[in-house]
Formats: C-alpha cells, structure tokens, sequence
C-alpha cells in the first residue's frame, strides 16, 4: 500500500474542557486518515492536559477509533486542568507541569499535538506552541463561542436539543397559563439560547450579550396578556444578567449571586416573574443533556471534515494554527486568534433582527 509524504511521522491527540457529541467522529476521522493516507502513528493522550503531564497516553491502533463516529462523548476522557495556573489542589506550580508537558511531548516522540477544545484550550495550546511545541488546534463547544471559527462542533447537536426542550415548554406553558422559563447552556455568551430560542420559537429569548430589564419582560407578558395569549416560553443562557448585575463589578455580582438562594438563572427568574403577580411561572434546566448522546448529522460533518482538515495540516507540517470554518471553507487561523478571546453575539447579527420581526423580546 502507497502512501503520501507527511512532514508528521507521531502526533498526539488530547480533548480538554467540556465533552460535547462529536469529538469522537473528528478524532476517528483524524486518526484514520493519518494512518491510511500517510501511515502516522496517533497517540492518544487521556484526560486532556492532565494526560500530558502525567504521561498517561498509548498508542490508538484502528480497533480504537474504527466504530465511534456516533459516539457520544470522547473515549480520551477530558478534563479542565490549566497546566498555565498554578493548580489549588496538588499545588503543582504552573512551571512544574510545563515542563513535565515538554518531557512527555518529548518522551512520546510527538511532531505534534492536536487538541480537541474551547477557548481555554487553545489559550493554552498557544503558549506552549509560543515555547516551541508544535500543536494543531481543532475547535469544539456548544457554546460556539470560539473567536476565528464560525462553528465548533458539539455546536449544531446541543441547539437540536435544547430547541426540542424549548419547543415542548409550549403545551405546558398553555395549558396552565404560565411563563415557562427554559434555562440553555453557554456561560459568558449567548449563542446556543438565540439559536435554540428562535428554533424552539420562544416568546422571550435572555443572553448575557443583552442584560435583561424585568420591566421590558413584564411589558411583553402584559402584551401577551392582551392578545389573549396567557403563556409564554422563555429561553434563557445560563450566563444572562439582569441590568441591575451588568452594573456590578465582577466581585460584586459574584457575591450577589453567592449570597442569593437562586441555584440558577431560570430560578432566579421564576422567583422576579412570580413577584410581578401577573403569570404563574415554572423553570427548567436542560443541562447536561445539551452535552450528552449521539451527535447530529450536520456534527459529524463538521468533524469529519475538520478531522481531515488536521490529518492534511499534520502531513504538510502546518503547526501553530486551528482549525476552522469559514463560509463554506474549511480553512485555518493562526492560534492567537482564539487564545485568550470569547466570540459573543454581534449587537448586529441577523438572528437578533429576526427576533425583533418576530415580535421576541430579547428583555431590553
Ligand atoms: O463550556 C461548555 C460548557 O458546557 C458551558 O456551557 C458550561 O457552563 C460549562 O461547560 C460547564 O462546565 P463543567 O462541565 O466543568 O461543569
């Protein structure tokens, strides 16, 4: 069997920060690619950064990766260690795992890294490509809030979900007369809750991009009220604010939050609607299930074609950079376009001008 050059004989692979459907389809696409086309060896490297400094990583032979493009998850496990942040727990200083990093890396005779994540990943991933290891990037998040990538995978499944949660609020929310407040994921920006929102076809739609007024939302239930609609469903981001919190510096809200009783966002709205004596109201959290099962056919598109994307970047030696979609293009940035940026909803996006067609109160 022939195959192509590739400046990349080893690399390894790690996915870091929170799991979403779809990870396992880019890296079954990225290791099967590199092995067939170019005969690389793929290590796999487990419980994201951790696995790297500990050295916890082996060789992914085809049984590994063959069957789990609909899988759920990622078989590498993944984790939140920052190896730049001095860790509270082990109190193992940022410089110790580092260096533990740059031995392994070395150890494992890696070409490269490829990492699987968000934007604290390739935070990351930017420095130590910035101290001479080389790493590729590949976007993935639900909360698609990746600067330089118009989508992330893990995206497009979790909108699918919480949309099918919002849209079923409906019946409910009618049927009781009540404003059902349905609470989606994406902790500093708002694009899953406006996707899903709007695909669930939402009366209210809450993101921290737009700090909500309680009077604009008592405004828009009063109009509901008067068109004899008795209900409303409300999409709301984890990370929404009210304009009283926007104002406050982020110890302060922190505190406020922390000294309040409210578990969430959507508890903390039932609790402002109910005090407006107008509509009885009721809250969900979806959760994790935004995170959970299979991924959805236009995911493992995505991840199919960012995993080729990678084998492709790793044969022609193109480090430093991640992967991404443009438009139609499945192209690459450097890494210091996402390191250290969250991509929020642009005041000016065509989703908020269609809420506003449509008659959503987006709370301001
Ligand atoms: O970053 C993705 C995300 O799912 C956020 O939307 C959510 O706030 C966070 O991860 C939850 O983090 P963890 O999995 O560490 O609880």
């Amino acid at each position: 069997m022939s195959f192509e050059s590739s400046k990349t004989k080893t690399f390894g692979i790690l996915s870091a920060g929170g799991d979403c459907p779809g990870l396992n389809a880019a890296i079954r696409t990225l290791c099967s690619a590199a092995s067939l086309r170019y005969n690389m060896k793929a290590i796999g490297i487990y419980d994201g950064y951790m696995g790297l400094i500990n050295g916890n990583a082996r060789e992914l032979k085809p049984a590994d990766f063959e069957d789990i493009l609909s899988l759920g998850g990622t078989i590498l496990g993944s984790s939140r260690i920052k190896p730049y942040k001095t860790d509270e727990i082990s109190y193992t200083r940022e410089q110790d795992k580092v260096m533990l990093i740059k031995e392994n890396y070395k150890k494992l005779g890696l070409d490269c890294l490829v990492v699987l994540g968000g934007n604290g990943t390739h935070s990351t991933a930017k420095r130590l490509s910035d101290e001479g290891l080389n790493i590729l990037g590949i976007p993935k998040t639900i909360d698609n809030d990746i600067e330089g990538t118009e989508a992330s995978i893990g995206f497009d499944t979790a909108v699918s979900v919480a949309a099918e949660s919002i849209d079923r609020h409906h019946s409910t929310a009618k049927s009781h007369g009540r404003a059902m407040i349905v609470e989606c994921m994406g902790h500093k920006v708002g694009w899953l809750a406006l996707h899903a929102g709007i695909a669930g076809s939402a009366d209210i739609i809450l993101i921290p991009e737009i700090p909500y007024d309680i009077n604009s939302i008592k405004e828009h239930l009063l109009l509901r009220q008067k068109s004899g609609r008795n209900y409303s469903v409300i999409a709301v981001a984890e990370g929404a604010l009210s304009i009283e919190e926007e104002q406050m510096d982020k110890k302060d809200r922190k505190k406020f939050r922390s000294e309040s009783h409210f578990i969430s966002i959507a508890h903390k709205l039932e609790e402002e609607i109910e005090s407006l004596n107008l509509i009885e109201a009721r809250s969900t959290v979806i959760g994790y299930a935004q995170r959970g099962g299979t991924p959805s056919s236009l995911d493992r598109i995505l991840a199919i074609a960012f995993g080729n994307a990678a084998a492709e970047h790793l044969a022609d030696g193109n480090y430093g950079s991640m992967i991404s979609l443009k438009g139609n293009e499945i192209s690459s940035v450097k890494l210091d376009v996402p390191a250290d940026k969250i991509k929020m909803v642009p005041m000016g996006h065509h989703l908020l001008k269609s809420s506003k067609s449509l008659g959503i109160c987006l709370g301001n």
